[in-house]
This record gives C-alpha cells, sequence and structure tokens, in this order.
C-alpha cells in the first residue's frame, strides 16, 4: 500500500496563445465552460480525489488566476444582505483554506517537466504527488484523479491517465508502450513523448499524473526531449529504465481538449447539457441550429 497522496501540482505558466486575443488579458486557466473557469473544475476533482495543498506554477501574467482563490469578503456580504443564498453557496464553494494553496514561479517556458521540476522543494522527497493539466478537463464520475488514487493505492509506482487515441493523432501525446494490459490498468514498458513516427500503441497520456517521487528527481536532469522541452513523459519513462513500475490507467469518463478551440467548444455544448436549469432551452437551440444548418447546404 502506498502513503496517501494529499498535494497536486498545476502547471498553470503556459502563455495560452492558442486563445489569442482573449489570453492577452487573461490567464487561459480562468477562461469559463459555462459559469466555472477551467481552473475551478480541476481544483473540484483534485478535492474530490482527497488533495489537500494545491501548488500552482505560474508565470508572469497570471495575476488574476492567484486572485480568483481569494475570498471575497465584499462580494460575500452583499449576497449574505441580499438573502441570495444559492450565490453565496456557489462562491463559498470556491473558497480555499488560508495556507493550501502555494505558488511558485516558472521563470522560462522549458516545458511541462521543468514546470513540476519547479514544485520539487514543495513536495517532501518520500511522497508521491498528483499533476493535474487544467487543459484536459474530464467528465466523470467519480472524477478521474479518485479512480487513479484508488487504482494507485494498489499498483503503487507512477500512474498517467491514458486513453485510446487514433493512430495519426498520437503525435500530440505522450503514447505507452505497454508491456502488460490488465484491462482497466495498463502496466508500460516505456512511454515516447509526441512519436513523430511508429508509434509504440495508440494509448495517450492525458493529464493526469501521480508521480512517485523520485519522478522529481529524475527531472533534476533537466535534459532536453521532444520540441527541445523538458519533457515530464522522459521522467516518467527513466523510472522504468531504473527497474521501477509505471501504470496506465484507462479512466471511465469523457475528456476535452479545451487547449484546442474545438475541444474548448465541445466542452462548452457539454457541460451546458449537464445542466439541469440549462438543459431543455440549449437542446432546443442546438436542434434547431443544426436543422437550419442542414437545410443551409
Ligand atoms: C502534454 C504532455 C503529453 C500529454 C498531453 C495531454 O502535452 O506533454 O505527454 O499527452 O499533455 O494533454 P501538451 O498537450 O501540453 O503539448
Amino acid at each position: 500500500m502506498s502513503r496517501k497522496v494529499t498535494k497536486a501540482i498545476f502547471p498553470v505558466a503556459g502563455l495560452g496563445t492558442r486563445f489569442l486575443p482573449a489570453t492577452k488579458s487573461i490567464p487561459k486557466e480562468i477562461m469559463t465552460l459555462v459559469d466555472r473557469p477551467l481552473i475551478q473544475y480541476a481544483i473540484d476533482e483534485a478535492r474530490a480525489a482527497g488533495i489537500e495543498e494545491f501548488i500552482f506554477v505560474t508565470s508572469r501574467g497570471k495575476g488574476a488566476l492567484e486572485d480568483y482563490f481569494d475570498h471575497a469578503h465584499e462580494l460575500e456580504s452583499t449576497l449574505k444582505r441580499g438573502g441570495k443564498t444559492d450565490l453565496l453557496d456557489i462562491l463559498r464553494g470556491t473558497n480555499m483554506d488560508s495556507g493550501a494553496i502555494a505558488y511558485v514561479r516558472q521563470h522560462k517556458a522549458m516545458g511541462l517537466g521543468h514546470a513540476v521540476w519547479c514544485a520539487r522543494r514543495l513536495v517532501p522527497d518520500n511522497e508521491s504527488v498528483a499533476v493535474i493539466l487544467t487543459d484536459d478537463v474530464i467528465m466523470g464520475e467519480p472524477p478521474c484523479l479518485q479512480q487513479m488514487i484508488e487504482a494507485h493505492a494498489e499498483t503503487g509506482g507512477t500512474m498517467v491517465a491514458t486513453m485510446e487515441v487514433p493512430l495519426e493523432k498520437t503525435k500530440s501525446y505522450g503514447v505507452l508502450d505497454v508491456a502488460e494490459d490488465m484491462g482497466a490498468i495498463v502496466k508500460a514498458r516505456g512511454l515516447v513523448e509526441k512519436p513523430k513516427e511508429n508509434p509504440p500503441s495508440n494509448l495517450a497520456v492525458i493529464g493526469r499524473y501521480i508521480l512517485a517521487p523520485t519522478v522529481l528527481q529524475n527531472l533534476n536532469k533537466l535534459r532536453e526531449g521532444a520540441g527541445g522541452e523538458i519533457q515530464l513523459t522522459d521522467a516518467i519513462a527513466d523510472e522504468i529504465t531504473e527497474g521501477r513500475e509505471v501504470f496506465g490507467l484507462r479512466f471511465r469518463g469523457q475528456r476535452y481538449d479545451c487547449g484546442s478551440k474545438a475541444g474548448f467548444l465541445q466542452a462548452t455544448v457539454a457541460f451546458g447539457l449537464e445542466r439541469d436549469e440549462l438543459r431543455e432551452e440549449f437542446l432546443d437551440y442546438l436542434n434547431e441550429i443544426v436543422s437550419m444548418q442542414r437545410a443551409a447546404e
């Protein structure tokens, strides 16, 4: 049995250039699906999985993200005075305990592995740590990270979330080389970041990780990998080279790539339809617009 995972790293230093001009003045993690910022989905998932300490790896221009987690006292008292308890509950749901959040800066964009490495001093060297990429929004019950924590309690080692993607898309992902397929859990014999050709499988790494403490040590090498960046995938692959175990969990749930415009729009539709108060009206609208598009074709 491995030790409880209570810390999570959120690499949020990226510039979000794919969403310019929106990201000219707001961090992409503050962009909203319906009415919740991407970061809130990530935090809610982490909390559901028992995470108690949240480590943000930020960069210049991410001030709005830090402010987002401050308690909004004035707003809270206005809502309280107005008897708006439902809104008050929503607002309070975003509050974080004092000291539960830590911010470290990544001074230079040197890749995901480097971003995670920036948090190394905040994670004791005998503790596993979770990593959540906010671009990957996953609708699942139980939430993806909780599924992973439960699976990891059995397997130990390092675990990544994984799902099948079309072979031609593997070049956009970390890809697992499978040693043993046990159904929901696969044991890896290797991992390759964004293979240009001959992907070892069609099992892609999705942005949820539980890292053994040694992965952060592997990152000390600061070795350049795919795209000239320091890759988390390579530090995880080193685990296998050094005789430690790495697993992939085929999670149950739907993943949306909110780092792309199409994925973001799909997520907006899916999360909109999940809302009782929106579903009927939104569905009517979608049906209408689809028939209009069809008629125009
Ligand atoms: C990152 C990781 C990659 C992983 C992907 C999942 O890539 O480096 O291994 O498959 O996230 O979304 P990025 O999409 O940031 O280029």
